[in-house]
Order: structure tokens, then C-alpha cells, then sequence
């Protein structure tokens, strides 16, 4: 049920049809000061009346009905009450028959969406500056999939440069295979910090570098051996860490995979007139348009960052004919984005619009920072093994007896770890505290997964329930109900706004407003009818927040 169209619908305002008047209507903050209203000098314009004799007017010609209750005017504002009983009784059947669909539309169906996310760097450690387009990336390829899209979510691998040249020359000075199969990324880092230590007094080195990385881009048998086994290890280690966090993906095609598919978009840039010469190397010039130059070749003919996501980006349109194609990459790239989706509007490709950076801000732990050179990275597989590992010592000081600690504490852990990372608007930098996201009071994920948990306990204490009528209903009981209702709207603006965060907000308002009902409310009373109707308000909160988590690749658990 819209009641803004259909409120908009009984104004029946003329010169205005019911879309626009229900985008005039909002929601009160508070569920006391009524259910939706009107501020009427959004219609002053229109009606060429002051704003309160609007109100009056609309008000009292409103006929009052089965849905809407009252309507009423105040200060130049049409306040609506709506049955509420109704609402509550349609709302909470519906998020018990839809079960695990609750929320979930088909406003996407027949739209693809590309989104390009996470996107590592091969042999690099995988490292805390990760977490963040790798947790946006997988919460908003579940949420645009339970809207109906079409997903195709992409690790943009960071295959391809000179650095690839440099490891083989590390490899064959200090390393092995079975040194590199027994250590793994480690000793890759290792090698590869090493390899910059001595290029500093043996500068031979990095033309040696320089040599292999031709051989790897030639096709040259053993270089491409040795660079293969650096990716499969990269990928095998950096997979433990996409299971833990429920991640995936659809399309690991990285930099290298365009390879051959940049010299037709160099060619078409040249016949276009796009391509300018600058001390000899290729560039489109975007001074017009307030940009450095935005790099195609280098003066020696390779291909740059920028070269390759372009090509990728005509690739993706072909292939998947994308609706949107999202960039989830760190706002430091900003110019990168602005910069080649403007070359590929100047080379005449309508759907550059449809191309969008989807930035966000630095994640950095209480201790300071990184850098890959030194070694000095704080790894992210470290960082979620010791979170889970202090949601273990967290439980076993809470609630030693429960069952299955360790998976208990595993859920915990990763899910403490997502959340922390989505619960601020994504643009935000974030500074990563194990204790913060680990606290059960607060806006962290614990507090909701402890939610849940309580709604279990409930649940099995009361069992099954039945029918129910709704009298009297209390403010508590009510503010969960209208929060219900507002689910499906909120996942609707965190796809529209690219913004994960307004998931974990939600979840925290639900998980707060359950907790007040469950603090002034008993369930377990003997009126069977109030036991029922506070049940059916609690099954519905834990499918809704478990619907909110399971969008942002975060599990539950019985008991916690
Ligand atoms: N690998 C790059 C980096 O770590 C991010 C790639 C983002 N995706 C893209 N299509 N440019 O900076």
C-alpha cells in the first residue's frame, strides 16, 4: 500500500497530478506527531494562496475513510493519520509470508549493472585499504540483485606492469617455487620489498625488470609461468578472505585480459582527432573541460591505467550492455574516473553517462598508516582474525554456555568487521577500532546480531502464536511496525544513492525500537491475543533485520 498516492490520489489537487503532490508529502520524524504530511507551501505556488489558508482549505474538504483516520491542519501543514491497526495488521502479514523475499522488488528486471569492486593487485598484500570497496561493492551487488537487477559484479585485477617484471627478477635472485608455494603472499612481499631495497644501489636491476615484463606481454613461455603461479597464489589467498566476508564475483577480467583490446580504441581515438602529441608520448588534451591530460601511450608505445579501463569499459558496454556501470574505488582516483569517462564521451559513446565512480573514504586503524613499499601493511586477513578472535573472548565472558562458540564467534567477528566498515556514509574516512565495532551496546553489528538473538529466545519461549486482532496498540508496539514499513523504501535510496550505510542505519533504528517494545512491553502475558500480536511483531523483526544483514554479506545466530 503507497499511502502517498494514495493520499496524493483523495487531494485530488487540480494542476497537479497525484505523482507530484505524494513527492510533496513527507514522513513526521516522530510517530506521534501523525503519519505523513503536507507542508502546503510547496503548493503556494501553484494555488496562489498563504500556505495555512491552503491547509485549511485541503482539510476541510478531506473526506475521511477505512485507510486514512484523520487529516488535519496545523501551521500551514495537512497532517495525516492513517488506520493504524490496518497498516499494522497488512504489514506484519506481509513480512511473514515473504520470509526471506521481504524487502525484495523487480524495479531492476531487464537492467544490468556492472559493478567493478574490490579489484586487488596481484602479488600485493591484501591489505585493510581494501575493506571498504570490498564490503560497498558485495553489499550493493546484493542489494540491486534482491531489486530485480541483473548484477555483474567484477574484480578489475591489478594484473599488469612493470612491477611483474620485478618479481620474476626477485624470484630468480632470492626465491623458489617452493618458497613461494610454503610462504605465499608473504614471501612475495618479502621478495618484492627486497627488490626495491637493492634497486637502490643496482639500478641494473630494474632494466632487468623492465626486459621481463616484455617477455611476460610477448607471450614468452617461462615469464608467463611464473607470473600465472604469482596470480593463482594471490587469488587463492585473497578467496579465503572473500568466503569469510560472502563475497563473490562474476568476472575476474583483469587489466591484462585488454591486453588486445586497447590498439582499436588507440586507432579510434587517432581518427577521431582525439589524440594529441606531447613530448612523445600520446595524450587527449581536456584543458576545456578543467583536466590534465588524460594519458593513452607512453613515449615508448605501452599503455597506461587509464588506456585499459578504457577499453574495459567498451568491453563491459558490449558484453553486458550495462544500465549503470559503478566504480567502487577510493576517492583518491576521482580525476582518473573524471578523466577517462570524459575521453569516452568525447569519443562520441552516448552511455558515458551511465559510468559512475562510486568513491569512499580511507579505512585506517587506531595505530596509523600504510605502504606497500616498506612492507609495513596491516593485512586484512589479520585484522578479521582478530576480531573474530576477541568476539570469541567477548562471548566466553558473556555467555560461556552457549553452543558452537567458534562459529558463533566467526559470524560475530566478520560481521563486526562489515559493519564497522559500512556504518558511516561511505565517503567518510574511517578510523577501525576492534573495540568500538566489537562493543554490544552502540551502533555496532553485535548489538544487532544480539537483537536477533533476543527475538529467538522470544520466539521459542512463546512458540508458534496464531491470530490475532489489534486494539489499543501501544507507541512502542507501533514504532517497530511503522519501521517495518519503511524497509523496502530504505534498500529502494541505498541502491539510488549507491549507500550501504542507509542499510545499517535502518537495521540500527529497527534493532533500537524492538528494544524499547521488548524493555515496556511483555510478550509472554496470558492474553493470548496481545501474546500473539507482540510474537508477530518479533517474527517480523528478526526476518527484517536478518534481511538487512544477509544485504550487507553479514550473518546471524541463534544465540550469542
Ligand atoms: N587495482 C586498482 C588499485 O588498487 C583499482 C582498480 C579499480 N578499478 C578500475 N577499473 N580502475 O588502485
Amino acid at each position: 500500500m503507497d499511502y502517498k498516492i494514495y493520499i496524493a490520489k483523495k487531494l485530488n489537487i487540480e494542476g497537479l497530478d497525484a505523482e507530484s503532490i505524494s513527492s510533496f508529502i513527507e514522513i513526521p520524524p516522530e510517530t506521534t506527531m501523525g503519519d505523513y504530511a503536507l507542508p502546503c507551501f510547496k503548493l503556494a505556488k501553484i494555488m496562489r494562496r498563504p500556505p495555512v489558508v491552503i491547509a485549511e482549505t485541503l482539510a476541510n474538504g478531506f473526506t475521511t475513510d477505512e485507510v486514512i483516520k484523520e487529516c488535519s491542519a496545523l501551521n500551514g501543514y495537512l497532517n495525516f493519520k492513517i488506520n493504524r491497526e490496518n497498516f499494522a495488521l497488512t504489514t506484519l502479514e506481509e513480512v511473514l509470508t515473504l520470509n526471506e523475499n521481504f524487502g525484495s522488488s523487480n524495479i531492476g528486471e531487464g537492467k544490468t549493472i556492472c559493478i567493478d569492486y574490490s579489484s586487488i593487485n596481484i602479488a600485493k598484500p591484501f591489505h585493510i585499504g581494501h575493506l571498504s570497496t570490498t564490503v560497498i561493492g558485495s553489499a550493493l551487488c546484493k542489494i540491486f540483485r534482491f531489486l530485480g537487477y541483473k548484477v555483474v559484479g567484477i574484480n578489475h585485477l591489478g594484473d599488469y606492469g612493470t612491477q611483474f617484471g620485478k618479481l620474476i627478477v626477485a624470484y630468480k635472485l632470492w626465491s623458489s617455487e617452493e618458497a613461494v608455494k610454503q610462504g605465499r603472499l608473504k614471501e612475495l612481499t618479502r621478495i618484492y620489498v627486497k627488490f626495491h631495497e637493492e634497486a637502490k644501489s643496482n639500478p641494473s636491476l630494474d632494466d632487468e625488470a623492465r626486459r621481463y615484463f616484455t617477455l611476460i606481454e610477448n607471450g614468452d613461455e617461462e615469464s608467463n609461468k611464473l607470473f600465472n603461479l604469482f596470480k593463482q597464489i594471490t587469488l587463492e589467498e585473497v578467496d579465503k578472505i572473500y568466503k569469510m566476508l560472502n563475497v563473490s564475483f562474476d568476472s575476474y577480467a583483469g587489466e591484462s585480459f585488454y591486453n588486445d583490446k586497447m590498439s582499436p580504441i588507440v586507432a579510434e581515438l587517432n581518427e577521431k582527432g582525439l589524440i594529441k602529441k606531447s613530448e612523445g608520448a600520446s595524450i587527449v588534451d581536456l584543458e576545456e573541460y578543467g583536466m590534465p591530460p588524460c594519458l593513452i601511450l607512453k613515449s615508448d608505445g605501452s599503455t597506461l591505467y587509464a588506456t585499459r579501463d578504457i577499453a574495459a569499459a567498451v568491453y563491459r558496454k558490449n558484453t553486458y550492455d550495462f544500465y549503470k556501470c559503478l566504480y567502487v574505488v577510493a576517492y583518491q582516483q576521482n580525476l582518473h574516473f573524471k578523466q577517462f569517462f570524459k575521453v569516452i564521451e568525447l569519443m562520441g559513446r552516448s552511455w558515458a553517462k551511465d559510468l559512475e565512480h562510486v568513491a569512499y573514504g580511507m579505512v585506517s586503524l587506531e595505530d596509523g598508516a600504510m605502504s606497500t613499499r616498506t612492507g609495513n601493511v596491516v593485512l586484512l586477513e589479520d585484522v578479521i582474525s582478530r576480531t573474530i578472535e576477541k568476539a570469541y573472548n567477548v562471548i566466553e565472558a558473556k555467555n560461556p554456555n552457549i553452543e558452537n562458540k567458534e562459529e558463533v564467534a566467526k559470524t560475530v567477528g566478520t560481521g563486526a568487521v562489515i559493519f564497522g566498515a559500512l556504518c558511516n556514509s561511505k565517503i567518510k574516512d574511517i578510523v577501525f577500532s576492534y573495540d568500538r565495532v566489537l562493543s554490544f551496546e552502540g551502533e555496532t553489528c553485535p548489538y544487532v546480531q544480539y537483537t536477533v538473538a533476543r527475538c529467538n529466545s522470544v520466539i521459542k519461549k512463546c512458540g508458534n502464536g496464531g491470530a490475532y486482532t489489534i486494539k489499543d496498540m501501544q507507541k512502542e508496539e507501533y514504532d517497530v511496525i511503522s519501521l517495518l514499513g519503511k524497509f523496502k523504501e530504505t534498500i529502494v535510496r541505498a541502491s539510488e544513492k549507491y549507500e550501504p550505510f542507509f542499510i545499517t542505519r535502518y537495521a540500527l533504528d529497527l534493532a533500537t525500537a524492538f528494544n524499547k517494545f521488548y524493555f515496556d512491553c511483555k510478550i509472554a502475558v496470558e492474553d493470548e491475543n496481545v501474546r500473539n500480536f507482540r510474537l508477530a511483531i518479533t517474527k517480523a523483526t528478526k526476518i527484517t533485520l536478518t534481511n538487512a544483514l544477509t544485504l550487507l554479506g553479514i550473518g546471524v545466530v541463534e544465540q550469542m
